[in-house]
């Protein structure tokens, strides 16, 4: 069983190998963080943004929640929307769903949570409910989630391209990219999921019949 103790033990560790490589690795950190990228994922503890893309502290922007959703009443997630588009002027925004979604299996299977997490997981129901005659055509479980992971971080892309915070982002001309993946237990791959994102006017045919006014 796990303890406060060994993960500090770990972080020691971590941080004593850290500086044993590189004497700057943690006060170069010190003047700001300059992101490239901000990663919207899945809270999923087996998809760690940082761990899978090779990346390292201050290159990543992370929000995680459950299967990835951007909805415009969830004043967190547009919180780090808004920091990264407005104050760290990232360009590559990020979707990242992934396989064995438990979030997006829950929401298939219709099973059955109280509270937060039931109501959370009625966005992704919504989803669901929009292609039900794509589902209809799958009788493999697998294939059903798989649908609905790529359906879910495709209509997130498209959310992330309504938000007021973005629109005013195109108006100023800022080349602000928004992109969907999925990333697969399988083989530790990311794949990317349709076309990306890069202007009002150019959203590709995939995501138009997504897009929610
Ligand atoms: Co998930």
């Amino acid at each position: 069983m796990g303890s406060l103790s060994e993960l500090l033990f770990k972080n020691r560790q971590w941080a004593e190998n850290n500086k044993k490589q590189d004497i700057n690795f943690f006060s170069r950190l010190i003047p700001g963080q300059f992101p490239q990228y901000l990663w919207i994922g899945c809270c999923d503890s087996r998809v760690p943004a940082e761990m899978i893309t090779g990346s390292q502290p201050g290159e990543l922007l992370v929000h995680r929640n459950v299967a990835n959703m951007v909805l415009d009443d969830d004043t967190s997630c547009l919180s780090v929307l808004q920091l990264a588009v407005e104050v760290l002027k990232v360009q590559h925004i990020i979707i990242v769903g992934h396989s064995h979604c438990g979030g997006v299996t829950a929401a298939l299977n219709s099973d059955q949570y109280d509270g937060s997490l039931g109501s959370w997981l009625q966005n992704l129901k919504s989803i669901f409910q929009q292609h039900e005659k794509q589902f209809n055509l799958l009788s493999d479980e697998k294939e059903r989630i798989n649908l609905l992971c790529e359906l879910n971080a495709v209509h997130q892309a498209v959310n992330v391209a309504n938000t007021s915070i973005v629109r005013k982002a195109w108006k100023n001309n800022s080349p602000l990219v928004i992109s969907s993946c999925i990333y697969n237990f399988g083989d530790g791959l990311l794949k990317k999921i349709g076309e990306s994102i890069s202007e009002p006017n150019n959203i590709p045919d995939q995501y138009q019949s997504l897009i929610q006014k």
